[in-house]
């Protein structure tokens, strides 16, 4: 459990580290939430609120939560007050059962011990509406190939121990468990399918539903061609 503001001094660099780098990112979200419709959405751990401050103009009931006040006094600042942002544990929410069409977790699952990704990532699945979607974008295994070994294998590990050696050693944990795809595997019970890929396949898009009858693979289908349209433009990584 995080005692402290682990991100107390992140929190003034963090958007200008990260913010162009993970954009594609967001906006890939961003295409599979309004695709799947949602109206109500959480963002759990998010930070300083760059994916909820994209989605602000979307007709969307929007809620962040994040345990790091500094975080979240970053995102307060740049976000309208329609977005609501709540300090709290993202391992115990105080939210009731099915609450969110759309639950967002971000590049959050690596950075915590295996206990807390099982318990926020069981939050997740509790908070979303039996039709709802979740999508978690996080680590994947490294694909070969020298670029994907480049990132994956120095650049990402450098960034990571950069952020602590705690933070490094959970993160290293991830990486030996099969990262992303190896957790959704343990950890996942519905039905779960790769939205996008980015950073030479260093980082993984899923959205995952609850129901095993969900009919992804045609919405899929949409999503794919918007993706490889904007691929052509050279939007994502
Ligand atoms: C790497 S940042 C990712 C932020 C954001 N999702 C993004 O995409 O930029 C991880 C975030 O998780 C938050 N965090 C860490 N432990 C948490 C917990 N137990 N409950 C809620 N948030 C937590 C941190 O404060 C930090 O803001």
């Amino acid at each position: 459990m995080q005692t402290r503001d682990d991100y107390q001094r992140t929190a003034s660099y963090y958007d200008f580290l990260l913010s162009r780098g993970l954009r594609s990112i967001r906006t890939n979200i961003r295409t599979c939430l309004r695709h799947y419709d949602v109206t109500n959405v959480i963002d759990i751990c998010c930070g300083t609120g760059e994916q909820l401050h994209m989605l602000g103009n979307e007709n969307m009931l929007l809620t962040g939560i994040d345990l790091s006040e500094a975080m979240l006094a970053k995102a307060r600042s740049k976000s309208p007050a329609t977005i609501h942002y709540l300090e709290t544990d993202a391992c115990n929410l105080p939210f009731p059962d099915s609450e969110y069409d759309g639950v967002i977790i971000t590049l959050a699952l690596h950075e915590k011990t295996a206990t807390q990704q099982q318990l926020i990532f069981k939050e997740a699945c509790r908070i979303v509406k039996h039709d709802g979607h979740i999508i978690v974008a996080d680590y994947a295994a490294v694909p070969e190939g020298y670029n994907s070994t480049l990132i994956g294998k120095v650049f990402i590990p450098f960034i990571e121990r950069l952020a602590g050696l705690d933070h490094y050693h959970n993160y290293k944990d991830w990486m030996a468990q099969g990262a992303l795809q190896g957790f959704l595997e343990n950890n996942c019970t519905g039905t779960i399918s790769l939205i996008s890929q980015h950073a030479k396949g260093c980082i993984h898009i899923y959205a995952i539903s609850k129901s095993k009858d969900d009919p992804l693979g045609a919405d899929l289908k949409k999503i794919e061609a918007h993706f490889s349209e904007q691929n052509s433009k050279g939007v994502t990584t």
